[in-house]
């Protein structure tokens, strides 16, 4: 097909360009301290060959959608009972065979990538510049988890536990990341020797099959791996609270998570839903900054995918002499106003539409001003789509307000003041979240008492707060922005959250 043709011609032209994102020294570094993980370069926007198989794929149609959608308690019954029955299998093969067909699925993936941004950019509206590094940490996944398999077995040997991992896990993913935080579930259930199920957000199902049909061209069965698709009624209740689930692993709004706890309990399951939630993120900007980096960063932070990302910058807090810095508060404005708002399809978008026209918390954010605020740029909707909205930038956010402590989702970033550090980390931390959190400063006094008071699972200094990599920067929350155990995705522990440690038996 003319697409598995552009796919073709891609990746000769991807595989003729030198990996850039680690340097020799790092990679000796990293070989020193036994790190060897090398993350998947993004394709280059700048090269005119990138760009060119970027605006095909982006103008292109998108593959019908083929996943069954259940329509009662029967219907779920089945799946799950296939999918108990193919873990028995998939646990009993060698850890080294299941790691081989992630590490395949990841080869699987890579092929699609073009197809990915496709999907991504009919369904979800993501542009290039935020749909590519989704594909690259979704091939990051694969590998990375499949490194991990390992892990499982030479723990058994070192402090004589078993690993028994959970028979059935049903992963339910958000919208505003439709292929990493989706392949990223499933790839980490896959590797603890878990079945999985999922169940893509309703806007996004197209990505998720994709991902799945990756991973089944890998070799991994079908059955081990299934997507269907429910509504969020009674089957969708059914499918969470059965008892053959026996972990969920959401990513979604904090309300969700409890409420999926809370269907569990009624049922008499274990609660055991894990997942990152919601954020209510601040990137604080000291007098001790590199401004114009601070400018840059707390915009990418707050527009990237148009505001609407759990790790999303919503508030600048700047401290003292930077809240009156009229340089500053020019440079914000000049950087919120040169975004180009429009729809992926067109390549100099550099921001793109929100999922649906704004309601609730997004539509109030949006179009009013809580006591204290002022405009500094109003948002637009601009066109009759209502998806299309300009960037909003306001200052005057008065702490405790209803934007300083509530996730809106979406393209406005508010900014506070603080007359010292320790206040604007007071502010910081006063919300009920803890996901991300940003500091610019180039004091280390400043730094360090940044990184010993403030309250959130994702910490960066002198960097935008959204983009983590795996490996580098594992993602996960605290307080409202995590339930269950917490370990990060991309990180260490996380595949082995997904099953229990038990004795193996033997005499110690
Ligand atoms: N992992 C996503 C990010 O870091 C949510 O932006």
């Amino acid at each position: 097909s003319p697409m598995a043709e552009q796919e073709e011609r891609f990746r000769e032209s991807v595989e003729a360009i030198p990996a850039t994102s680690v340097g020799p020294r790092r990679r000796a570094q990293r070989a020193e301290i036994g790190d060897t993980f090398e993350n998947t370069p993004d394709s280059d926007p700048a090269l005119p060959e990138v760009r060119a198989w970027a605006k095909e794929a982006l103008e292109a149609t998108p593959p019908p959608l083929t996943s069954p959608v259940l329509e009662s308690a029967e219907a779920v019954d089945d799946v799950v009972a296939t999918a108990v029955r193919a873990q028995a299998e998939w646990v009993a093969r060698p850890a080294s065979e299941r790691a081989a067909l992630l590490r395949e699925a990841a080869r699987e993936l890579e092929k699609r990538r073009g197809t990915f941004l496709t999907v991504m950019a009919a369904e979800g509206g993501k542009t290039l510049e935020q749909a590519d590094p989704e594909v690259s940490e979704a091939i990051d996944f694969a590998r990375y988890y499949a490194d991990r398999v390992a892990d499982l077995d030479s723990d058994l040997a070192a402090d004589g536990a078993r690993f028994t991992p959970c028979t059935v896990t049903l992963v339910t993913p958000p919208w505003n990341f439709p292929v990493a935080i989706p392949m990223g579930g499933v790839l980490a259930a896959l590797a603890a020797g878990s079945a999985a199920i999922i169940k893509p957000a309703n806007a996004t199902p197209g990505c998720v099959e994709l991902g799945m049909e990756a991973l089944h061209a890998a070799g991994i069965p079908a059955e081990v791996a299934q997507v269907v698709r429910t509504d969020e009624g009674e089957v969708g209740k059914c499918l969470v609270s059965h008892p053959d689930v026996e972990t969920v692993v959401l990513t979604g709004a904090s309300e969700t998570a409890h409420l999926f706890a809370g269907w569990r309990v009624e049922h008499a399951r274990g609660a055991r839903v894990y997942g990152e939630t919601s954020g209510k993120n601040a990137l604080v900007v000291t007098p001790a900054a590199d401004l114009d980096l601070a400018a840059a960063d707390l915009v990418t932070s707050a527009f990237g995918h148009a505001g609407q990302k759990c790790s999303a910058a919503s508030l600048g807090i700047l401290v003292g002499s930077v809240a009156d810095s009229e340089r500053f508060r020019r440079q914000l404005i000049d950087a919120v106003q040169s975004l180009r708002v429009g729809w992926p399809q067109d390549l100099s978008t550099t921001m793109g539409p929100v999922i649906a026209p704004p309601e609730g918390k997004l539509r109030r954010a949006l179009t009013t001003l809580e006591p204290g605020e002022r405009w500094i740029v109003e948002p637009r909707q601009l066109d009759d789509t209502g998806r299309l909205w300009s960037p909003g930038l306001k200052e005057g956010v008065a702490p405790g307000s209803f934007f300083h402590l509530t996730e809106v989702f979406g393209p406005v970033l508010g900014l506070m003041r603080a007359d010292s550090l320790t206040e604007a980390i007071e502010l910081q931390n006063a919300t009920a979240y803890g996901l991300t959190a940003g500091l610019h400063s180039l004091y280390a006094d400043e730094i360090d008492e940044w990184m010993q008071t403030v309250e959130a699972g994702n910490l960066y200094v002198n960097r935008h707060i959204t983009g983590a990599i795996v490996r580098r920067q594992s993602f996960g929350g605290w307080k409202e922005s995590s339930v269950g155990p917490g370990a990060k995705a991309g990180g260490p522990n996380y595949v082995a959250q997904l099953g229990r440690w038990e004795p193996d038996g033997l005499p110690t």
